[in-house]
């Protein structure tokens, strides 16, 4: 094999070596297929790597898990921090596609330990079909670690949510079904499942009880449907908590600990700063924390142990259920952006919105999660469009310039979006790997993002294939090492 050129950079006294990008190195997976992937330089002997957040930032379904994979190459341990499985993350290795719900992606490598921490909500009939659905295909999945203050998602939360949702009828949120409202919001009430719970028979039997209770009361009386019996519940996460005992365990002390030592820990954001329950479009959110600092609440790190945090974007912006969304394309152009970037769920298949790229929310992403930089996705899927669109600010109702997401956004209909237009490009991008191998107006369209953001960008993503990434070193560099 011959070996790839090497950068090396020299970032804060410390000398960095990358190896070029463009050069694709053939790796082995766990038992499955040999793929390609650009090859991150390992670390050097005694040189601490940065312990890095991965946090969508617009509206989910960035492509979030495609750069995990990328950079859990280099990293010792990758932690899912919040959500459950509302998110729908896919890698694609060579002609076979991996979704993942819960499992971090990064357990598509051998070394890599692959933690679900105390801020996600764990549906365990999901995990359990999700461990096997990896072992069916030969992935080992012995560096899974579950943690034990992680919430369970129980059968009555995936019926709340559906009673709820069918109650707020038009003003439905369009949730995902998956019981993540009413799951989290028991964990605020204090009358949640844990998963250390759900390892002890007679507390599970316990607090199971009490919570059914509740539930059946609610259940029955305000929404008439029929009770929940606590027999087939234990039964059925007895099985579960069988399944999962061997992963169960209290994950904070072994977060802390990677993330001290330097191997480089990977925070793995689900859904997007926009869906965040504080700072995104409230009502429309979720109900956790999807922001950078998520990733301190979820897992027990300290925001010290953070170095830096890589934000993903789409070339435009997608968001699936109800609330605002300026940039929307209702129109033929909203129709082949969706058709061209396969913009159904990846969870629950439904067509996502879609409409241009919105740098007032990516200002706003960059604000709020202190991002050190951009990974740009999907820009193939702009390809052929003669004209693309960047959405800069709004105007409001009394003609104003509005440059800053308000705080009010979900309730504006006086906004509308301020565009600037640029050239589109007609070139097949599928196949570039260095910025300077992009047609004028595409690279064009980067730089300007770039500038709008006001965060520099460090990953282009050109198709959905591990080695179609436009990799800009120094800008990764200075990510990556702390
Ligand atoms: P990934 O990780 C896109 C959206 C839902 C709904 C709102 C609330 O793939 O980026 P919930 O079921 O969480 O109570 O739904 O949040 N949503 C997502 N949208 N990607 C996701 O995850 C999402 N997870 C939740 O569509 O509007
Ligand atoms: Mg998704």
């Amino acid at each position: 094999m011959d070996s790839p050129a090497l950068s090396i950079l020299v970032f804060r006294g410390h000398s960095i070596r990358l190896r070029i990008p463009s050069h694709i190195t053939w790796r082995r997976e766990k038992g499955g297929p040999a793929a390609a992937i650009p090859k991150l330089e390992a670390p050097q002997e005694g040189e601490a790597l940065a312990n890095l957040v991965v946090v969508g930032a617009q509206w989910g379904d960035e492509a979030k898990g495609k750069i995990v994979d990328y950079l859990a190459q280099n990293a010792a341990m990758v932690v899912r921090y919040g959500g459950g499985n509302n998110a729908g993350h896919s890698v694609t290795v060579g002609s076979d596609e991996y979704k993942f719900h819960l499992i971090p992606a990064g357990i598509l490598h051998p070394e890599t330990v692959c933690v679900l921490a105390d801020g996600v909500v764990i549906d365990p009939g999901v995990l359990v079909k999700e461990i096997e659905g990896l072992q069916a295909r030969g992935v080992s999945v012995a560096n899974l670690r579950i943690s034990a203050a992680a919430h369970v998602i129980l059968p009555y939360h995936r019926l709340q949510d559906a009673l709820e949702e069918a109650r707020r009828g038009d003003d439905k949120l369009g949730t995902t079904g998956r019981g993540i409202g009413p799951a989290y919001a028991d964990k605020a009430a204090r009358t949640g499942i844990r998963m250390g719970d759900l390892m002890d028979p007679e507390r599970f039997t316990a607090r199971l009880q009490a919570a059914l209770d509740d539930k059946n009361a609610v259940l029955t009386k305000v929404y008439g449907a029929e009770p929940l019996e606590a027999a087939a519940i234990l039964e059925e996460y007895g099985r579960y908590a069988h399944a999962l005992r061997p992963f169960v365990c209290d994950t904070p002390p072994l977060v802390a600990q990677a993330a001290r030592n330097g191997k480089g820990v990977l925070f793995e954001g689900a859904q997007g700063t926009l869906l965040d329950i504080d700072l995104g479009t409230y009502p429309f959110v979720t109900s956790s924390h999807p922001i950078a600092g998520g990733a301190c609440l979820g897992t027990g790190v300290g925001p010290t142990q953070i170095h830096a945090v890589i934000g993903v974007a789409k070339s435009y912006t997608t968001r699936v259920g109800a609330g605002v969304f300026p940039t929307e394309l209702l129109d033929a152009t909203g129709d082949t952006i969706r058709d061209r970037g396969h913009e159904y769920g990846t969870t629950t298949g439904r067509p996502r919105r879609c409409g241009w790229l919105d740098t007032v929310v990516l200002r706003y992403a960059a604000q709020v999660n202190g991002l050190s930089c951009l990974a740009l996705g999907h820009l193939d899927v702009l390809t052929g469009l003669e004209e693309v669109k960047i959405g800069v600010a709004y105007t409001n109702g009394a003609g104003e310039t509005v440059r800053d997401l308000p705080g009010d956004l979900p309730f504006r209909t006086d906004l509308a979006p301020v565009y600037e237009t640029l050239p589109g490009w007609s070139e097949d991008l599928s196949s570039v790997r260095a910025l300077t191998g992009l047609p004028a107006n595409a690279r064009r369209f980067v730089e300007r993002v770039q500038d709008l953001a006001g965060v520099p960008v460090a990953t282009v993503s050109v198709g959905p294939a591990r080695e179609q990434t436009i990799v800009l070193d120094d800008v990764l560099a200075r990510a990556l090492r702390r």
